[in-house]
């Protein structure tokens, strides 16, 4: 059942109880619904949300871009049709997998155009090809749903591209290397790219279990956050420490709702930096292997989200699945995406 919230600022949750705004970490509830899942061995990795309310997530087993044009009933927000109706939009030359997505929003009127990343990059080792990490520019805007597709920069000095946001409407991108600890900026009309800041503290841990520092990132007034074990430094926030966060999307209150991959859950940080909420837990299937989160507008829920199927850390040990496109039934929330 879609509930309505009167408040703006009210959190609504379909199918569940709400919870006060404030609180000790407490399990949230929500339905979470699979809109469409890929065979097993799929590893979805981000998402992209189109104004026609369309997803664009990208593969990192395959070089592939896939469109998933979610329907709800408007009566009880249930998912109409199970194949999420899903569509191949373009299989990249030349890379084994994707990384990130982001729409470039280079003027007023630039709506349907992404900047994407794409690796060579092994499942097996969690390491990628040295110099095979590239930026492409996924053209939509066509009338006749035609896709244009043309690389935008091959980035040689990289380690490894993975999130990719857009900076201004100059059609700057900042592109996160999660080996290097550094994030490169990309103009998408120029192509001219460059490092634009580097820092330890966006490298990987010299114990974590994989090789991967910085991952997930956004702009939000123009300041670049990194991913939670970051130390505190003039511009880098601590977010929470402790926490493992491969991707994130960010509500309007400035609520942080990280996609915790291995835990099988999303944690929803607050301004406070403390934990509010979990979603999923390590023994469900639901979010297994949670890799990143969108929410459908500004205005309104769901928060959407993709898996790579619990490969990195299988659900009770044992399982794991295709990696899915999930809608997690949180309305009246606006989000920044
Ligand atoms: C990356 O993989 C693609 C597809 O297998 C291959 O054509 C290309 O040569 C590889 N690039 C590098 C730098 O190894
Ligand atoms: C805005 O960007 C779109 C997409 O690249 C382009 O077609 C259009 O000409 C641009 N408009 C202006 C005013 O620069
Ligand atoms: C592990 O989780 C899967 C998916 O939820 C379930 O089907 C299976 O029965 C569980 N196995 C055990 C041993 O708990
Ligand atoms: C998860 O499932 C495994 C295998 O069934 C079990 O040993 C473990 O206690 C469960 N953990 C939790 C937190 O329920």
């Amino acid at each position: 059942m879609k509930l309505f919230c009167a408040l703006i600022g009210a959190l609504c949750i379909s199918g569940a109880h709400s919870l006060p705004v404030s609180g000790s970490p407490d399990p949230l509830n929500p339905n979470i619904q699979t809109l469409h899942q890929f065979p097993k061995g799929a590893w979805v990795e981000n998402l992209a949300v189109r104004q026609n309310g369309a997803l664009l997530v990208t593969r990192l087993d395959v070089p592939e871009l896939w469109q998933i044009d979610p329907v709800f009933d408007p009566i009880n927000s249930t998912p109409l049709h199970p194949s999420g109706n899903a569509r191949l939009i373009y299989r990249f030359p030349g890379a084994t997998g994707l990384m990130g997505i982001a729409g470039v929003n280079a003027n007023s009127s630039d709506h349907d155009r992404y900047a994407v990343t794409a690796v060579n990059f092994s499942l097996m080792t969690f390491t990628a090809i040295p110099s095979s990490s590239s930026v492409w520019l996924v053209d939509l805007t066509s009338e006749k749903n035609d896709v244009h597709v043309e690389k935008i920069a091959d980035i040689p000095e990289a380690g490894v591209l993975s999130d990719i946001t857009n900076l201004d409407i100059l059609g700057n991108m900042l592109i996160s290397d999660s080996t290097a600890g550094c994030i490169w900026k990309l103009n998408v009309n120029t192509k001219e790219y460059g490092r634009f800041l580097c820092d330890d503290t966006m490298k990987p841990l010299p114990a974590a279990g994989l090789p991967v520092g910085l991952n997930g990132m956004k702009t939000l007034t123009n300041v670049a956050i990194d991913r939670a074990s970051g130390a505190t430094r003039s511009v880098f926030n601590q977010l929470a420490a402790k926490l493992t966060v491969d991707n994130f999307a960010v509500d309007y209150a400035g609520n942080i709702w990280a996609a915790g991959n291995p835990t099988n859950t999303v944690t929803v940080i607050g301004k406070d930096n403390k934990v509010v909420w979990t979603i999923g837990s390590k023994n469900s299937s639901a979010l297994a292997g949670i890799t990143a989160l969108a929410w459908r507008s500004r205005t309104d829920g769901p928060l959407y989200g993709t898996t790579c199927g619990g490969v990195i850390a299988p659900v009770n040990g044992t399982f794991t699945e295709g990696g899915k496109v999930v809608a997690i039934q949180i309305w009246g929330l606006a989000g920044v995406n």
